[in-house]
């Protein structure tokens, strides 16, 4: 007989997974990373380099670096973040996190109880939301224009929620190269968005995981680099830059707030091998890969850009995004994307629906979120002129293709 676990299980878990099988033909979903360019020879290289000089230390919990993380991974970071965000952060006041994901699990456990309220971008990373969900904390969305927060809206919401006594735990911005959107928010309105959240206590936590791959735009100064009273917590990662596998992100924050997060991270560690590659990799190597990771990005996003325009005419609403793998779509008011998503999932397309990336997840509903970060070109010309078929069967929409009737 085969051991019923059902009526042992905690209560409110979410619903079990499903066996994963393989990846579709046509995936637009995810934070996955253009394959070709990972820097494989580089990457054996620096692996042989470091374990030949520090394997021996693999032996003992941290290396020899302590619960923070590989000390010379810390050291490199603390230096870029200095170069290009502005950010005076001691290699003593940053954690090496297994993905940004454990930085935001992190942050939430030392800042968040059940019936809380936070503050997210209405247009957001879909794991930040279902944690939040997971801990029963209420978000209020704030409205977005093409340079992030709309900050007279932000203030506002803050505050109505003062007059009800109700001070948000923080204020969750993804302001370079935000998720969905692809926006990014420039030095003005950071300064002013630090002068709003200060007014009312509350903090801001910064997730800065696209950061690096701007489109030719100048990446501004962090938030976190602007904030001289320690009210900003920042993470990063190396999934978008790098490759998501090695689940490596940081956090980066005041040691008063830093302790108490590192007192949770109940895991023994992040994994150390690929924090020694990469703490080998990065100094010589990063800059460089970035550079022609940014330009094949790029193209990607020409190319589904032309793509959408050309399959989809007028139906398919969007701003070229600053950086970054994802292109935020509208399509008008006959589309529900939920019902696309499902659909074109039967055909071979993975899509997310706006609902899964909205604080209110009805203003998501012709909303569209692709990558393209993954694909090829020549798949993202496929995938998007099959999506256009797909939709036109089932709504009608696009009319015309191409300058073509359908
Ligand atoms: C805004 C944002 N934050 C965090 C993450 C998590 O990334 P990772 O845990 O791979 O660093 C993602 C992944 O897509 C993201 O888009």
């Amino acid at each position: 007989m085969v051991f019923n676990f059902t009526p042992l299980l905690r209560s409110k878990l979410p619903v079990p997974a499903p066996r994963w099988s393989s990846f579709p033909k046509f995936n637009f979903v995810g934070g996955h990373n253009d394959g070709e360019s990972f820097p494989l020879r580089a990457f054996i290289q620096c692996m042989e380099q470091v374990l030949q000089r520090e394997g021996k230390t693999l032996s003992t919990y941290g290396l020899e670096s302590g619960p923070q993380g590989y000390r010379p991974l810390r050291e490199f970071l603390s230096q870029s973040l200095f170069q290009n965000t502005g950010m005076k952060q001691s290699a003593e006041d940053i954690l090496i996190v297994s993905g940004s994901l454990q930085a935001l699990d992190l942050v939430n456990e030392v800042l968040l109880e059940e019936g809380d309220t936070v503050i997210v971008e209405e247009a957001t990373y879909q794991g930040a939301l279902q944690r939040l969900d997971r801990f029963g904390v209420r978000y209020i969305g704030a409205p977005l224009d093409n340079l992030g927060i709309r900050m007279e809206a932000l203030e506002s919401i803050l505050k109505r929620l003062h007059k009800k006594d109700i001070t948000p735990k923080y204020i969750y911005t993804i302001p370079t190269v935000q998720n969905p959107t692809g926006t990014i928010m420039p030095e003005e309105r950071r300064l002013k968005f630090l002068k709003i959240a200060r007014g009312y206590g509350v903090p801001i936590f910064e997730d800065d995981c696209y950061a690096d791959l701007t489109f030719g735009a100048e990446r501004p100064k962090a938030i976190r680099a602007l904030d001289e009273g320690g009210q900003v917590i920042f993470c990063g990662s190396f999934s978008k830059t790098v490759a998501p596998a090695l689940r490596v992100g940081f956090l980066a924050a005041d040691w008063k707030i830093l302790s108490q997060i590192l007192a949770v991270k109940h895991d023994a560690g992040s994994g150390a091998l690929e924090q020694m590659v990469l703490g080998e990799y990065c100094p010589n190597h990063f800059d460089g890969h970035l550079g022609r990771l940014r330009a094949i990005l790029k193209k990607k996003c020409e190319t589904i850009m032309e793509a959408l325009a050309g399959e989809f005419g007028t139906a398919a609403e969007f701003s070229a995004p600053s950086g970054g793998i994802f292109i935020w779509v509208t399509l008008p008011k006959g589309v529900d994307t939920t019902k696309l998503c499902e659909v074109a999932a039967l055909e071979g397309i993975a899509i997310n629906s706006g609902r899964e990336w909205s604080a209110d997840p009805e203003s998501g509903r012709q909303k569209l979120r692709l990558c393209f970060g993954h694909p090829s070109v020549e798949e993202i010309r496929e995938g998007i002129s099959l999506l256009a078929d797909i939709c036109h069967r089932e709504t009608g929409i696009p009319e015309r293709s191409r300058n073509f009737g359908r």
